[in-house]
């Protein structure tokens, strides 16, 4: 079967503040994704990186005493560093003062202003410099956006695309796309907006100019949304002559780009970016996912209130807790997946994080791996032992839906629920592994029982293995390791392959680690 292509991508990062988990947090769904589509056949491109222009960017690095270009080299490589440390496979990473990036900016453009859609003219209005937006004088509440940012009062020179012609063309491409933006309450929200009436759209400043300039006039820099949004475009060498990437990922790949974004930006990714290309005469994304905020304990994450929550000091937390550097970082990834359905806001809690692990991970699959392997390799000469075969046709009968709705879960964004099926399916074995006791079963003599309960057992923690590694790639790796999956089996279409009989396993060891609650300082 040849292969599809997909293109996903994180929201670039502002280098003003250091990564926090809802950065980690989009990135680390952003991973899943992708993992879960090579592992589906499917050739992919994740990107990331950073948003490095705008007046926010510019202030942090007069504050910090820096250049803007000093100040951004430095914060982005936080972000990169990221990457690696949450073990994101992402192909790229793109910052938006590079040069492919600022000539696709001026390209794209130029393309616009081809097309009739920009015109110069004076701006008055409302711009929060934290929120990088304009906002009309009916969206101010209390001198204050509605996001709760500070706003200021701006007259000057500016460029303006011509947003108010798209309201009709948008709200048609959304009845024909119906589920363009997920989930339906955030999609409901941007078909609002629209359906009140758009303005058009500043989209250059005069005022400060760290930014991409705008084409023959140089006093101007470009909105910096129009500039970031256009790194999606430039990741994929639009600015090159070949544009092998651009045809490969954008143009020829049907279920893409898919955009993954907070809840908090669905409006520049739903409604300007759409427009934006229709005007470019550019195939539009397929589809925008706006994903909800963590709080912390309840409270809202803020650098005021000093409560973000720092990736690196989660990880070292569990390490603190004997978790070794990949176990820490595959829990971290697990928890934030499985808190929360995927477009809820969620809170963060130390003590329901271990107790989910536990209860989820150390006493279900761990356990069920660890009992089962120990088993066939101290009774069965450690080889996958022989099954008869109704046994097998009922176990591979039960697995049908799982197998099925596992692999739809994840591809649907649901990542929560393919979770919950994923543990559900542990619990079957596990249950049907205490009910029918092997242990007592090879005291009684009944070696063939034994040796059924215990391939069906061995068999799901194949199933297991494969289907956690998008999720937790480095457990997943080990699971399968232990087996001695080999490396082209472990697809999603080897989900229904038979795990051979007489195949030697390797000498079990513990791949979920139980966190000490007494350690983590909040007894139950
Ligand atoms: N630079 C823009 C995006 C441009 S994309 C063309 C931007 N950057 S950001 O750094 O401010 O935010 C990046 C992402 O982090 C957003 O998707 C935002 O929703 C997410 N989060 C920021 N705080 C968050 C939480 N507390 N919880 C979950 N995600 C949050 O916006």
């Amino acid at each position: 079967m040849s292969k599809s292509n997909f293109y996903v991508t994180s929201p670039i990062y502002y280098v003003n503040d250091k990564p926090h988990i809802g950065h980690a947090y989009t990135s680390i769904a952003c991973d899943i994704l992708a993992r879960f589509k090579r592992l589906d056949n499917n050739n992919v491109f994740f990107l990331t990186g950073t948003d490095e222009h705008g007046q926010k960017v510019e202030k942090s690095a007069i504050k910090n005493n820096k250049t803007p270009q000093q100040f951004c080299d430095e914060v982005s490589v936080a972000f990169r560093d990221l990457t690696s440390a949450i073990n994101l496979s992402n192909n790229d990473f793109i910052r938006t003062t590079e040069e492919r990036h600022q000539k696709t900016a001026q390209i794209f453009w130029a393309k616009l202003e081809e097309a009739g859609f920009i015109y110069k003219d004076v701006y008055e209005g409302w711009y929060s410099v934290r929120d990088e937006a304009f906002y009309s004088a009916d969206e101010i509440i209390d001198n204050k956006a509605p996001s709760g940012a500070e706003v200021e009062w701006h007259k000057e020179e500016s460029y303006f695309f011509k947003l108010s012609q798209f309201g009709d063309k948008l709200l048609e491409f959304y009845e024909k796309n119906p589920n363009f933006i997920e989930p339906k309450s955030r999609f409901n929200e941007v078909k609002s907006f629209v359906k009140s009436g758009l303005r058009d759209l500043s989209i250059s400043r005069t005022s400060f100019n760290w930014g991409v300039k705008v084409p023959n006039d140089e006093k101007h820099i470009m909105y910096v949304w129009l500039d970031a949004l256009t790194n999606y475009l430039s990741a994929l060498d639009f600015a090159s002559e070949e544009q092998k990437n651009y045809e490969d990922f954008w143009l020829k790949a049907e279920d893409s780009p898919v955009h993954i974004v907070g809840k908090d930006i669905v409006r520049f990714h739903g409604i300007y970016w759409p427009a934006f290309l229709m005007a470019a005469n550019i195939k539009l994304p397929y589809k925008i996912y706006a994903h909800g905020w963590w709080t912390n304990e309840g409270q809202k994450i803020s650098k005021s209130v000093g409560n973000i929550i720092d990736p690196y000091q989660e990880i070292k937390w569990l390490e603190g807790l004997g978790c070794d550097n990949d176990l820490a970082v595959d829990y971290f990834r697990y928890f934030l997946m499985k808190e929360v359905p995927f477009g809820n806001d969620g809170d963060y809690f130390q003590k329901s994080f271990t107790l989910r692990i536990n209860a989820e991970l150390a006493n279900n699959i761990g356990n069920l791996a660890q009992r089962t392997l120990a088993m066939i390799y101290k009774n069965c000469d450690a080889k996958i032992p022989e099954i008869n075969d109704k046994s097998l046709q009922e176990y591979l009968k039960n697995c049908q839906n799982f197998d099925k709705q596992i692999p739809d879960l994840i591809a649907q964004l649901k990542f929560d629920k393919a979770l919950d099926k994923i543990i559900e399916f542990a619990s079957v074995i596990n249950k049907n592994l205490n009910d029918r006791a092997p242990w007592i079963l090879k005291k009684e003599g009944k070696i063939t029982e034994m040796q059924d309960i215990l391939y069906i057992a061995a068999d799901a923690i194949r199933r297991l293995g494969i289907w956690l590694q998008p999720f937790m790639p480095k457990s997943a790796e080990k699971i399968l390791n232990l087996l001695n999956i080999a490396e082209d089996k472990r697809n999603f279409a080897n989900i229904s392959d038979i795990l051979p009989q007489d195949q030697m396993i390797n000498q079990p060891k513990p791949i979920f680690l139980r966190l000490d609650l007494v350690l983590a300082g909040k007894q139950p």
